[in-house]
């Protein structure tokens, strides 16, 4: 007759199959794990959250299969640690694959510990985030593993736009499991991570390229060349950082508007503004600075920095309150904008709309970029993203014009007539079809060509065209700007335009969904 074994033994085995399956792939995997440069799966969920603040789910959650040698194996947690926990205070979901075991790979009970997360983050309104080190689906599973992927590609796009989702890449991550990082709003990468759907020597046999793994999928490539990444961490420990930075800018759900931090109310005058953007037309500088010279602290959280730099995107504060900045970089391209930079900022405006922030808009265009590679690219196509992004943007705009505005561009960079419910224009501001030099080309060729000194008549004309069209005061006049404003100033007209919006609702009739040109 088998003895019951009594409460306190039952509690000790308890512990020691807790403290057993806690320690993933066992010592020695955890330990190249640590020498490769990379926290573990453990340790990256307590360096994210609130200390005591983690909650596991599923720690014991066993696989199924039995083939492949897979029968009765004990795979730990199922090679995923998830749960829900605070971080700075707030409520987030989370999961982070532990390459110690069996490379992280997603098997079925896996993936179904991980959409079992997200769901929980959806049903209670909180931030899912996702550490991704992993081989990819788990092979020896088959289509179970690959059916697991399934949920949770399709759970997260059930959680798009209604929570916010980041992707957090500390190691491989191949195959179509990177897809799952591609359906969430922010990947923040390492440069200890890869990322691709087929690697180098698959790419070698089909079609003969030889090119490394970094190279291909390393951090530096997905921000300079794919724009498949937001932000690139030094390591775990900077991702980490990247991440609870970027949570501190946003609501925890749609249905909220973002935290609101302590502020002290400063709106003084800041003169170095009347000194950053050179009156001359031609001139570069970077815009940043006057993002830094606006806002809270100088305080700018810049995103995809490395990709499209003609266009800068980020997150701020302005008087505690988050706002999405969008800016053309007069540095790069003279700020023109090509087909990255409008699909860049247009996902950006996007996202901001989703989740009730603001959006500011600094402009300084010379229009679209010119090119037969742009045309063929589909700047229309692409360049369109940008006017749509912002026409369906319901949240508070706020249009500011630097210095050149023209054509197409002025509109794409969210002019009155995309529904800014402010514009405000600093005395360089040149609001025009186009710039002076191209239009007397258009208006006056003939009068040109008949003209004796035809270099002097030009030359006269770009001069006419310029100060009748290229100031802020015709557009004044017609209400497309509504106020021309001492740059010095900026800051106190955005706060104050900002405290005035805040109740704003802008009510659209009611549809599937719109269609913007994909
Ligand atoms: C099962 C896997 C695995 C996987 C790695 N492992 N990937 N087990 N399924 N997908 C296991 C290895 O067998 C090994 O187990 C352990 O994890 C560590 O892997 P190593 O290869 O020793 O590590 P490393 O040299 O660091 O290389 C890591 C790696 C490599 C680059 C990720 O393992 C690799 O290329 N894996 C396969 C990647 C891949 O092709 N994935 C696609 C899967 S199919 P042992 O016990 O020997 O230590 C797929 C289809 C899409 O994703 C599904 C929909 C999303």
């Amino acid at each position: 007759m088998s003895v019951k074994k009594s409460m306190e033994d039952l509690t000790k085995d308890l512990q020691a199959k807790r403290a057993e399956l806690e320690q993933g792939g066992g010592p020695d995997r955890l330990a190249k794990q640590k020498k490769d440069g990379k926290l573990t799966a453990r340790e990256r969920v307590d360096a994210l959250v609130d200390p005591g603040s983690f909650e596991e789910l599923g720690l014991f959650a066993q696989h199924r299969q039995t083939l492949f040698g897979m029968a009765g194996k004990e795979v730990p947690a199922d090679g995923v640690v998830t749960g829900a926990a605070s971080l700075d205070g707030r409520l987030v979901h989370l999961a982070s694959q532990d390459f110690t075991v069996l490379g992280g790979s997603a098997g079925e009970l896996h993936s179904h510990k991980v959409a079992d997360a997200m769901e929980m983050s959806l049903h209670t309104g909180s931030p899912f985030i996702f550490i991704n080190d992993s081989g990819g689906a788990r092979v020896q599973e088959g289509i179970d593993s690959l059916s697991g992927y399934g949920r949770v590609f399709f759970t997260n796009v059930e959680l798009s736009g209604a929570v916010p989702q980041v992707s957090l890449i500390c190691g491989p991550c191949a195959g179509g499991a990177a897809y799952s990082p591609a359906l969430t709003d922010f990947i923040i990468m390492t440069k200890k991570a890869q990322m691709f759907i087929t690697g180098p020597q698959v790419i070698k046999q089909v079609t003969g390229e030889q090119i490394t793994a970094e190279a291909l999928g390393g951090a530096d490539a997905h921000m300079a060349h794919s724009g498949v990444t937001h932000f690139t961490a030094e390591d775990d420990a900077d991702a980490i950082n990247i991440c609870k930075r970027l949570l501190s800018f946003l609501p925890s759900n749609n249905l909220e508007d973002p935290p609101r931090l302590p502020h002290d109310n400063n709106v003084d005058p800041n003169p170095a503004l009347r000194t950053i953007v050179p009156v001359e037309g031609k001139q570069a500088y970077d815009v940043r600075d006057v993002i830094c010279g606006v806002v809270d602290r100088g305080d700018f959280l810049e995103v995809q920095a490395g990709y499209a730099p003609n266009m800068v995107v980020g997150f701020a504060r302005i008087l505690g309150r988050s706002v999405g900045v969008i800016a053309n970089q007069p540095s790069y391209l003279s700020g023109a904008i090509d087909i990255n930079a409008s699909i860049k900022s247009s996902r950006f405006i996007r996202f901001c709309n989703a989740f009730n922030i603001s959006l500011v808009t600094l402009v300084d265009v010379p229009g679209f970029l010119p090119g037969v590679q742009q045309e063929y690219g589909g700047i229309i196509r692409n360049g369109a993203k940008m006017l749509f992004a912002y026409s369906a943007a319901t949240v508070p705009k706020i249009q500011v014009i630097l210095r050149k505005s023209y054509g197409g561009a002025h509109l794409a960079m969210c002019s009155k007539d995309l529904g800014a419910d402010r514009v405000y224009a600093w005395p360089t501001a040149e609001v025009a079809v186009m710039g002076a030099e191209g239009a007397v080309e258009i208006v006056f060729r003939k009068e040109m060509e008949k003209a004796e000194d035809k270099a002097a008549r030009r030359a006269e004309l770009i001069d006419e065209y310029r100060s009748t069209f290229s100031t802020p005061y015709v557009a004044a006049g017609r209400r497309l700007v509504d106020d021309i404003i001492d740059p010095a100033d900026t800051r106190r007209h955005l706060a104050q335009a900002l405290e005035y919006l805040q109740t704003k609702r802008d009510h659209r009739p009611p549809k599937k969904h719109g269609l913007i040109p994909l």
